[in-house]
């Protein structure tokens, strides 16, 4: 199955309740896990860290760690819990990640990096694939990158995601390292004239269809991190435009019905409404009362006793009319 779109891993986002709406507006596209670290799986609360809907799939888990045999035990407690894909993160900015000594500050150590994956690739039958960024710090893009996709290939990696820019490890905070370093697609167009043989994803500032149409001219996958997440209906054209087929769901309505169901089971179990609805405030974004919903939810729909009727009430703000959305626009 090729992966012509995913979407990011996302600490404190793409937790199982954002994947789950994510589903409901594509059946294509590929979903990352947030972060889990090696420590977490391996001595953490595993259903918790872990657990998934079956509905998901296919759910990549993104492990954090550099210890190979602690990255091989975690990568088949992930197989056994029915992940479809393991990630490596090798592109996480983060002090605290720094001082345990993985995510980006891996760049500099890719024989390393090569040891993790084959120690992974030994541990499962999934896919195992690496994240990155095209450097740190001073690092020469053109050798950090050349070296660590030889390493991670010659231990047996199915795809590298190219986050195409540098981390800069010192000085900038981990959401200044998502904007500010420069972003050289470029990089990563030439990897894949290098290593055709590699699927190589491109990620960092890709905001709209249309660019993820030129990025596919050029490498095999793309991978959208905020958009996705702030505007999620972008992923409605995932299945009809990179796979020809129907949309799952006509439009943000129609997703909020067909989600339904797996609301009222978490709220069934005990969850609060709010830590579903918080990923969906951007449903609706553009359309007249997109901001009266997002209120609603943001008031209401944080309240104990907020049920679907609250999430109803905040829709109820939202013009249907089609003709409004394009006065808008
Ligand atoms: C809130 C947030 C949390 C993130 N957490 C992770 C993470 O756990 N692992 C990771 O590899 N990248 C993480 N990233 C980086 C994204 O995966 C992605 O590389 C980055 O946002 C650039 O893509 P974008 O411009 O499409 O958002 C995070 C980004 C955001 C905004």
């Amino acid at each position: 199955m090729t992966h012509k779109l995913s979407v990011a891993p996302m600490m404190e986002w793409s937790d199982r309740f954002c994947r789950s709406l994510h589903r409901v507006l594509s059946r294509r596209a590929r979903l990352y896990t947030e972060m889990v670290t090696t420590g977490a799986v391996l001595h953490g609360p595993r259903e918790r860290l872990l657990g998934f809907d079956a509905e998901e799939h296919f759910v990549a888990v993104q492990l954090g760690g550099s210890d190979p045999a602690d990255l091989a035990k975690a990568a088949r407690i992930c197989a056994d819990f029915g992940y479809d894909e393991i990630n490596l993160n090798v592109g996480c900015p983060s002090d605290r990640v720094q001082n345990g000594r993985f995510g980006a500050c891996l760049m500099l150590e890719p024989a390393l990096v090569g040891e993790c994956v084959a120690a992974m690739k030994a541990a499962v039958s999934l896919p195992v694939t690496v994240k990155c960024r095209i450097g740190v710090d001073d690092q020469d893009s053109e050798e950090a990158v050349d070296t660590l996709t030889a390493a991670v290939v010659a231990a047996g990696c199915d795809e590298l995601v190219v986050h195409a820019r540098k981390a800069w490890l010192k000085g900038l905070s981990p959401k200044e390292n998502r904007d500010v370093p420069p972003l050289d697609y470029s990089r990563v167009y030439r990897l894949k004239q290098a290593r055709p043989n590699l699927p190589i994803g491109i990620n960092g500032g890709i905001k709209t269809m249309a660019e993820t149409h030129e990025h596919l001219r050029h490498v095999d996958s793309v991978m959208l991190g905020r958009v996705a997440y702030h505007e999620p209906e972008i992923l409605l054209a995932v299945d009809p435009e990179l796979y020809g087929e129907e949309p799952p769901v006509a439009d943000a309505f129609e997703a909020i019905e067909a989600y339904e169901p797996y609301i009222a089971a978490r709220l069934a179990e005990g969850h609060r409404l709010h830590t579903v609805t918080r990923h969906m405030l951007g449903l609706f974004t553009g359309r007249p009362g997109a901001r009266a919903y997002r209120r609603h939810l943001a008031t209401e729909g944080t309240k104990p006793g907020a049920s679907l009727q609250t999430l109803r009430d905040a829709v109820a703000h939202v013009s249907r009319d089609s003709a409004d959305l394009e006065d808008a626009a």
